[in-house]
Formats: structure tokens, sequence, C-alpha cells
């Protein structure tokens, strides 16, 4: 019950959110990102939510939500975990890490634990080259990682 709540909530905030703007069509992307930061995915009856309110085609939602990878039509963990796979980072034993991190929480690249506490994924440089090898956890900047390392960051990052 509470879940559906939630949902039901996270509905009238978006659409509240979406009240503000005149010109429907330019406001498509901050609206996507306001309803990923609410729902923590972009499911198919929110993209046709969004397309119904903003009277946009659903087709036109779904390429932007699909060009950009910043939006997810999958749910991820609370806590998003990515390696950085730019070159600095590489050389650095950044694929390394990442290995240790999907043997550690039983997921590929990709993926998401069953209890959806982490996700994990890889990303381009994030301009941090000089504490290579980095990762992230959601805003968190981790550098100069080591696999030893690996452990104590799932542990900090497990709420
Ligand atoms: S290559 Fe990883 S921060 Fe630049």
């Amino acid at each position: 019950m509470a879940a559906k709540k939630l949902h039901v909530d996270g509905y009238k905030t978006l659409a509240k959110y979406m009240d503000q703007f005149d010109d429907k069509d330019s406001a498509l992307i901050k609206v996507l990102y306001e309803a990923q930061h609410i729902f923590g995915y972009l499911s198919k009856e929110v993209m046709l939510f969004i397309s119904d309110k903003l009277r946009v085609p659903a087709s036109k939602i779904y390429g932007v939500v699909t060009f950009y990878s910043y939006f997810t039509t999958e749910p991820k963990g609370r806590c998003q975990l990515k390696v950085c796979m730019g070159t600095a980072c590489f050389v650095r034993g950044s694929e390394k890490i990442m290995r240790r991190l999907e043997k550690d929480l039983g997921i590929v690249r990709g993926g998401t634990t069953p209890d959806r506490k982490f996700s994990l994924d890889s990303l381009r440089c994030v301009g941090a080259c000089g504490l290579a090898p980095v990762m992230l956890a959601n805003e968190k900047v981790y550098g100069k990682i080591t696999e030893d390392d690996v452990n104590k960051i799932i542990k900090d990052n497990n709420a």
C-alpha cells in the first residue's frame, strides 16, 4: 500500500512540475529529468503520462529517452556505481576494479542487484584524470582506488 501511495504521489508531483511550463514542447528534457529523479527510471507508463500531459508524441519521448545515456527505462539501484573507463583510468587498472565490483556484487556491468541497492556501470572520462582510476557512487567521487578499496566502497554505500 505504501509503495502505491508513493507511486500516486510521484505522478502528482510530476504533474505539478509540468504545469509550470508554458512551452510544453521545449520542456521535455527537463520533465524527463525530473521524472527520472522522482521514479528512479522512466517506465512505459511514466513516458505515456508525460506524452499525454505535454501533448508530445510517445514516439518522440521514447526517441529522446533512448538517445541520451543519462536516461534509463530500467529500474536502477539506489546507489549507482560507475567506473571510469577513460584512457587515464583504463591504463591505471579500471578494468580490474570493474571485475572486482562484478564479483563482489554478483552482477555484470549494466546490471542491478536483486535488492535494488546497487547498479553497476562504466562511464567515460569525468575530468579527474589526475585521480585515476576513478569511480563514482552516485555523486561521490573515489580516486586512486585499488581492488582492495572496492569492498569498503560497497560497505560505505550500502544503505
Ligand atoms: S580518464 Fe578517468 S577521469 Fe579522466
